[in-house]
């Protein structure tokens, strides 16, 4: 089965990629508790998830150096047939600084396409400054999805693969969540602890009402 491939080879890119370790952390600026993993790249990938959820929904945070002008978080961990929340710089010094663009990929040579079935709302923590870019979102429909390789829900699981990948090449229009943008420069895998970024359903709800709409 897929799954259980991309999870081994996650497992040998891990040593290769990273040595850092998946933790609990709290961002003051939200107010939110994410499971949250730093890679050796300097980028960093939040999650937060209600404990129970009768919808796919999560929160999550990329926060990248300036270095790359585009990250994405694969929610099935590889390319191809999962939600791509792929993140960008917007370089407008006013209104939204930084955006996602729901993807999907069926294939690996051709742009991954707009994805319909995952809605995102911006939350408070959607920045850019002199030296990082940081999206902040809420997004209904990551985390649950049917492919040609399945159907998947990792919500219910205490810990899944996940996958990443950035470019310093900036998309072609970086104000738009449509715009193309060109192959990565540098992807990873790993097994993410979603234990720690899972809160009561209560707090998750607050937390997006608290900071949607939020000057970002
Ligand atoms: C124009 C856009 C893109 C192109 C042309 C592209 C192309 C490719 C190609 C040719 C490979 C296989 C070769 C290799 O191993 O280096 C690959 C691998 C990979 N890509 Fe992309 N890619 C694009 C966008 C993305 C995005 C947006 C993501 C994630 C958000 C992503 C995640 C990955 C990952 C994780 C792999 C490793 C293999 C796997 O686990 O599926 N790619 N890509
Ligand atoms: C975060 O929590 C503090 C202390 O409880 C509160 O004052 C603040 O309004 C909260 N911020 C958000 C965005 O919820
Ligand atoms: C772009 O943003 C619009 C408005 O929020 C949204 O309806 C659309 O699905 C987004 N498209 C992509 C590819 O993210
Ligand atoms: C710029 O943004 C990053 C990421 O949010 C943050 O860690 C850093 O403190 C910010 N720098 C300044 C000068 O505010």
């Amino acid at each position: 089965m897929r799954l259980t491939r991309v999870a081994a080879s996650g497992v040998a890119l891990f040593g290769a990629a990273t040595a850092q370790e998946v933790t609990k952390y709290y961002d003051p600026t939200t107010n939110i508790t994410f499971s949250s993993i730093t890679h050796a790249n300097g980028v960093s990938y939040r999650i937060a998830l209600p404990i129970d959820s009768p919808v796919a929904d999560a929160i999550f945070q990329i926060v990248s150096p300036n270095d790359f002008a585009w990250c994405g978080l694969a929610w099935g961990g590889h390319m191809t047939q999962n939600p791509l929340s792929v993140s960008w710089p917007t370089g407008q010094t006013t209104g939204q600084q930084a955006i996602v663009s729901s993807r999907f990929a069926y294939g690996y040579y051709a742009i991954p396409q707009p994805y319909d079935s995952a809605t995102y709302t911006y939350l408070r923590g959607t920045s850019a400054n002199a030296t990082h870019w940081q999206v902040t979102a809420r997004c209904q429909g990551c985390t649950r999805w049917s492919s040609s390789d399945g159907d998947f829900n990792i919500e219910v699981l205490s810990e899944t693969v996940l996958a990443y990948a950035c470019s310093s090449v900036a998309p072609e229009a970086p104000a738009s969540n449509t715009s193309a943008f060109n192959v990565h420069e540098q992807f990873g895998i790993w097994g993410h602890d979603l234990q720690a970024g899972k809160s009561a359903r209560a707090d998750f709800d607050e937390w997006v009402r608290g900071n949607a709409g939020a000057e970002v």
